[in-house]
């Protein structure tokens, strides 16, 4: 079974081409972050309108690339939420459309369950049940993960995500956008003494997060900052800053281990490329003897091969799945708990 994936809930307009036998046969991304960068974050406007403009093209790229005519895709999964209305309802009626000139099933795919089984693309994919640690831009969640839909939320963050921590910190730094990338290279050179900033929930007993004061301690420490501050400070404060959120997010991967007795991690989202937090989780994973899954690192970030082989892992399960019923709508709220392998 061949099933076209097409992804656009934020910035990056994704599509894939996934074949439960022979794998991954193609994708195409492009991201919109040069357009959104001079305003600092994602304008939703530009973005939906920038989706209209990759789809088609990046659709004839990956057919190409993947030596598929239309006819023998045999069903199209769209992300259906959460996400941006307008940048959702894009891929939506892109996919449906072509579904519905094709005569071909469609289906909605969760956006998070296509992070959470993009380990799976991977070369040394994991085996059910893992914990899944799931950092996104708008996302924070530990997960237990017993098989495809079957999804248990262990804890999340009571207010901003850790990527969206990341990319706060980077622009108060004056880093630019998005923020991940760039304070995780600029902590590289920073002294790991100089900030100690807060490890928030660090001693919670439970399995949450808490992102916001991380946040304000790094504006804290800018607004008291006597001058301008030198590349080296804001090597510093980064340094201070990644240190603290990768402490905080080791930690509470390592309790939801041990209160699960497994021995697998997953990690899915934007922040899992990034360096320190792969490091730190390396090397506790060693001590701890639990194993360690990651996207390969293209998959870490939105893309269209995640959606399209969540979508091939549904309709394996339940061929009923898709529709033929081509009116869509989307979710730009959709609680991960909400989905159920119909
Ligand atoms: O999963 P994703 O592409 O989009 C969402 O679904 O949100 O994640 C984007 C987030 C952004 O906040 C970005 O700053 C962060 O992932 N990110 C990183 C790194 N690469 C991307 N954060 C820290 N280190 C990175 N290397
Ligand atoms: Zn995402």
């Amino acid at each position: 079974m061949i099933v076209l994936g097409v992804e656009s809930s934020c910035d990056e307009t994704g599509l894939a081409l996934y074949d439960t036998q022979r794998g991954l046969l193609a994708h195409a991304l492009y991201s919109q972050v040069a357009m959104h960068e001079q305003y600092g974050g994602v304008v939703p406007e530009l973005a939906s309108r920038d989706h209209i403009r990759r789809a088609i093209p990046l659709l004839e790229q990956v057919l190409e690339k993947g030596g598929v005519i239309p006819n023998n895709i045999d069903a199209i999964a769209y992300t259906q939420g959460p996400g941006l209305a307008g940048a959702l309802l894009v891929g939506a009626s892109v996919a449906c459309s072509l579904a519905l000139a094709l005569e071909k099933p469609v289906l909605g795919v969760h956006h998070l369950e296509g992070h959470l089984l993009s380990p799976l693309l991977s070369r040394n994919p994991p085996e059910f049940p893992f914990i899944a640690l799931l950092v996104s831009g708008g996302h924070t969640q530990l997960m237990r993960v017993d098989g495809v839909g079957q999804y248990q939320l262990l804890g999340e963050t009571l207010d901003d995500a850790a990527g969206e921590a990341f990319d706060k910190s980077a622009k108060l730094l004056g880093l630019g956008y998005p923020g991940g990338p760039a304070i995780s290279r600029m902590a590289e050179f920073g002294d790991p003494l100089a900030y100690k900033l807060p490890r928030p929930m660090l001693h919670s007993k439970d399995l949450n997060f808490s992102f916001s004061g991380l946040k304000t301690a790094v504006l804290t420490v800018v607004k008291n900052h006597p001058a301008t501050i030198c590349d080296q400070d804001k090597a510093n404060i980064a340094r201070g800053f990644v240190d603290a959120i990768v402490d905080v997010l080791t930690a509470k991967c390592v309790t939801a281990l041990k209160e699960s007795g497994l021995k697998r991690l997953v990690i899915a989202g934007g922040v899992g490329a990034n360096k320190q937090l792969r490091a730190s989780l390396n090397e506790v994973a060693l001590k701890r003897r639990f194993k360690v899954y990651y996207p390969e690192l293209e998959f870490c970030t939105d893309n269209g091969a995640m959606i399209a082989f969540a979508g091939a892992m549904r309709l394996q399960i339940n061929p009923d799945a898709a529709q033929r019923n081509y009116a869509f709508n989307v979710r730009p709220r959709w609680p991960l708990d909400e989905l159920r392998i119909a």
